[in-house]
């Protein structure tokens, strides 16, 4: 009879012991869970998102070259619609109020005879690189106080790239991307980024 109560109470004991086991291990198992998640939320957020707050991030994080890797000039033409107002994208373009734009990569600025530029940019000097670009139509009046290009800028990245990769379009024979040889160090930069997210990914399954 004594036997059997300890038979019984030592199955129970057990069993108990057993949940709590299970629900020191759930614990184990849980708790770190949510910080991992936090931790590695944030620069996986990127790559889950596609679009939206993602591209936001990406695109003031990344440097400007990685952007105009992978820049669309058809999508840079439709957003270089509010330059036609002022500028001629054609070739052999006449002036309108601003000066005609065909080539303008790598072009000394202010180069178009003839067309009245504001003695900011005549003083200037320099050529429009893929990198001056970037910056004029990011803020025409702050990169060139003094200019009269009255165009409030385009302020996201991922779209400046896109008018300055439709620009390089305008030529006869566009200008190489300034991406692999031009900053070797900035390309390095997105690989680096994507290594967290690769982290990310396999603890995902683990939730
Ligand atoms: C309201 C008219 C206006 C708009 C809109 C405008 N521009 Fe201009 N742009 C000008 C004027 C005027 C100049 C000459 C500026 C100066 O001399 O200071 C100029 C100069 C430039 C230059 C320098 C050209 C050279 O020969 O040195 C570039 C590049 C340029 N604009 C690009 C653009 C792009 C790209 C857009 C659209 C995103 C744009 N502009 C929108 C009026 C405009």
């Amino acid at each position: 009879m004594n036997m059997e109560i300890n038979k019984m109470a030592g199955a129970l004991l057990g069993s108990l012991l057993g949940v709590m086991a299970l629900g020191m291990f759930s614990n184990v198992l849980y708790a770190p869970d949510p910080m991992k998640k936090a931790g590695y939320d944030l620069p996986g957020a990127a790559p889950e998102g596609h679009g939206g707050a993602a591209a936001a991030a990406a695109s003031s994080a990344e440097p400007f070259p990685v952007l105009l890797a992978k820049a669309d000039p058809k999508k840079g033409e439709a957003l270089a619609k509010p330059c036609t107002a002022c500028h001629d994208f054609s070739k052999g373009g006449a002036a309108k109020v601003g000066p005609p734009l065909y080539g303008v990569v790598n072009r000394a600025k202010g180069h178009i005879a003839g067309f009245a530029y504001s003695d900011a940019m005549k003083a200037k000097g320099g050529d429009w690189s893929f990198d001056e670009l970037n910056k004029f139509i990011a803020n025409p009046k702050a990169d060139i106080p003094g200019t009269k290009m009255a165009y409030a800028g385009e302020k996201d990245d991922a779209k400046r790239a896109d008018i300055v990769a439709y620009l390089n379009s305008l030529a006869d024979s566009p200008a190489p991307l300034p991406k692999a040889d031009a900053k070797p160090a900035d390309a390095a930069k997105p690989a680096e980024a994507a290594k967290p997210a690769e982290g990310a990914a396999p603890a995902a399954p683990h939730k």
